[in-house]
């Protein structure tokens, strides 16, 4: 839901690549969506001083895909009502020049400040690793966003393909006190997720041998690393390990446009993660999603205690239709993610925030659904509410 009155000013639109049509029957009211043009990947979702952020890939001159993709910032109270603010980063230099993006944000503990590090696309159109810094730490919105000096942080290694180098996850910190990350990567057919180490944040080594590597996929996008609870459905900071849990790395493949994950044991100390099982490319792999659903980022909110998955909704819209209609993409309803009590596989749930959309309350007990028989729900005349309550229904009948 958009907050109204707040809107970003900053919206210089070519109108011939999207209209914005004066009824907006397609719009949906609670998912994520900006205010007009194209969205693609969340980004750096994150709690700051009692505020959830959330960035994410956007093209702010249509409602297709863009040449020079920008970071979009909006900021919520409850993950909700949204507010949308000026774009936080922006192509502006040698080392961004035709693009920012995807990436994720880390809280350096103690500082208590938050650091980006997104991906670049050069003037060479090279993809490059690159740092972006709250220009003042203490407004909560943090509305402005201010590049570092030593940007590009992180070129492609050998072995990586210049063109399919991207996407850095949320960093974490070992006992050793160094910070890792992880980067998706391509050489060939084979897709990489490669692993960088610093002590400083600014300063990155990569490791010779990749972190995870899945022959036959192609590109590794958008991964995500973190720890989840072996006893409990709270969530934990993204730099805990000991034996209380396990973890998991998420992978999205652009071939199969899909998000899958793998369950593992992660020691620090040498560095290696150990999936239970391979990639196979058959139904045993796990997914996050069986639909549209796509480059997904989760996040620990420390204010509850949960991770948080966020996951771009594709749709089916042509291209056509969606510079008719002015907007392209959603974002799915937040999730709490956990890991299940065989250990096996993760868990999910919206978020519970989602309950206070509810309103007048309809329930149908007793009926049988059959295949092919209509049940009509009376009582209730608003599109969104109807089509809330079927997805439930749609949910409870796996
Ligand atoms: C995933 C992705 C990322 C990339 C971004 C560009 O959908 O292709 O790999 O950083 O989108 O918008």
């Amino acid at each position: 839901m958009e907050i109204s009155g707040e809107v970003a000013s900053s919206h210089n639109l070519n109108s011939t690549m999207y209209k914005v049509p004066q009824k907006q029957p397609y719009r949906t009211w609670y998912h994520f969506q900006p205010p007009q043009c194209w969205m693609n990947d969340p980004n750096a979702p994150m709690y700051y001083k009692g505020v959830y952020h959330f960035f994410y890939q956007h093209n702010p001159h249509a409602a297709t895909f863009g040449e020079k993709m920008v970071w979009a910032h909006s900021v919520s109270y409850d993950l909700i009502n949204w507010i949308h603010l000026d774009h936080a980063i922006e192509p502006s230099e040698q080392f961004d020049f035709n693009g920012c993006w995807s990436g994720s944000a880390t809280i350096i503990p103690g500082k208590e400040k938050p650091v980006i590090l997104y991906t670049g696309i050069d003037d060479k159109k090279h993809q490059v690793q690159n740092i972006a810094m709250p220009k003042n730490p203490s407004d909560p919105f943090l509305r402005e966003w201010v590049k570092h000096p030593q940007n590009p942080v992180m070129t492609p290694p050998s072995g990586v393909e210049v063109d399919n180098f991207r996407d850095p996850s949320t960093a974490w910190q070992g006992k050793d006190g160094k910070w890792r990350v992880v980067i998706g990567a391509q050489n060939g057919d084979e897709g990489k997720v490669v692993l960088y180490q610093s002590e400083d944040f600014a300063n990155w080594t990569v490791e010779l041998k990749p972190f995870f590597a899945s022959d036959n996929t192609g590109v590794c996008e958008c991964p995500d690393f973190f720890p989840v609870s072996i006893n409990s459905t709270n969530g934990v900071d993204t730099s805990v390990q000991n034996q209380s849990v396990r973890h998991v790395l998420k992978i999205s493949y652009l071939r199969l446009h899909q998000d899958y994950y793998f369950l593992g044991k992660y020691a620090n100390e040498d560095g290696n993660f150990t999936p239970d099982v391979k990639f196979t490319g058959t139904s045993l792999d796990l997914r996050l999603d069986y639909g549209k659903f796509y480059a997904s980022k989760s996040f620990f909110d420390h204010a509850k205690s949960r991770r948080i998955l966020w996951g771009w909704v594709e749709e089916c819209d042509t291209s056509h239709d969606d510079i008719e209609k002015g907007w392209a993409g959603l974002q799915c309803i937040p999730r709490q993610v956990w890991l299940d009590e065989s250990g096996n596989r993760l868990m999910q749930w919206p978020i519970e925030e989602i309950e206070t959309l509810r309103d007048k309350h309809i329930s149908i007990v007793g009926e049988k659904l059959v295949g092919g028989s209509i049940l009509e729900i009376s009582g209730i005349t608003a599109s969104q509410v109807s089509k809330l309550l079927l997805y439930f229904v749609t949910f409870f009948s796996f």
